[in-house]
């Protein structure tokens, strides 16, 4: 990040280890709703957040921040703000947390994403996604995200790019990105995840940027 020169960003969206140790082997048996499986866990083990050295320099990078799990590290960040972002993953009756919390910097209103994701079960069964790292966000949640927090030839920064989830909602929105992934298995995966992506076509490659077919 140190080579990254200062606001060259325009949105950074982020989802960094939370610090509560789920980077992935307990899955399966917190769920009695649908099965969960587990995974090999990921650098670091989810064992602390990223200091507030990272956030200065996530700050000084980027324009304006949506940060996920920041409810659990508020003190490292640490701004107040009126414009949380609320992913309510409907899961029912498991000992996961219900909705997921993401801090912002804009100053508008607090909003929520209703969007079912637990084990098996997604909102979208017709389109479903594999899933290939424990704490995997949905492709739709960030297309969600970046279709009210973006604008059109924003570049998107993603630290913690985990399963390339947001970095395949950047592609298909068409938004220029960068992505960092440090554990090699993950990021092997998630490369090849982004990679297949990019291997099919997508409808703005064949519209104009007011949607008109070329
Ligand atoms: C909570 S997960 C991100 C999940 C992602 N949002 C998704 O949808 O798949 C955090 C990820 O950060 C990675 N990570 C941890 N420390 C890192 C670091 N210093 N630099 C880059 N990635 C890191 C972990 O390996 C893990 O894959």
């Amino acid at each position: 990040m140190k080579e990254i020169p200062d606001g060259y960003f325009q949105l950074a969206i982020i989802d960094p280890p939370y610090g509560i140790g789920e980077s992935g082997k307990k899955n399966k048996s917190r769920s009695c709703l649908a099965a969960s499986q587990d995974y090999a866990p990921y650098f670091g083990g989810d064992r602390d957040a990223p200091p507030p050295e990272y956030f200065t320099e996530l700050r000084r990078v980027s324009r304006n921040q949506i940060i996920f799990g920041a409810n659990h590290f508020i003190s490292r960040i640490p701004f107040d703000s009126a414009c949380w972002i609320v992913w309510d993953k409907e899961n029912g009756q498991t000992d996961f947390a219900d909705c997921e919390l993401a801090w912002t910097s804009f100053k508008s209103a607090a909003r929520l994403f209703r969007f079912k994701w637990h084990g098996m079960l997604q909102e979208d069964m017709r389109n479903k996604e594999i899933r290939i790292h424990p704490n995997q966000k949905p492709v739709k949640l960030y297309e969600w995200i970046l279709t009210r927090y973006a604008q059109r030839g924003d570049r998107i920064l993603d630290t913690h790019a985990g399963s390339a989830s947001s970095l395949i909602a950047c592609y298909n929105l068409g938004f220029d990105f960068l992505g960092f992934e440090i554990d090699k298995g993950y990021f092997e995966k998630a490369r090849r995840r982004l990679e297949d992506e990019q291997a099919q076509m997508r409808l703005s490659d064949y519209t104009d940027e007011k949607g008109r077919v070329l």
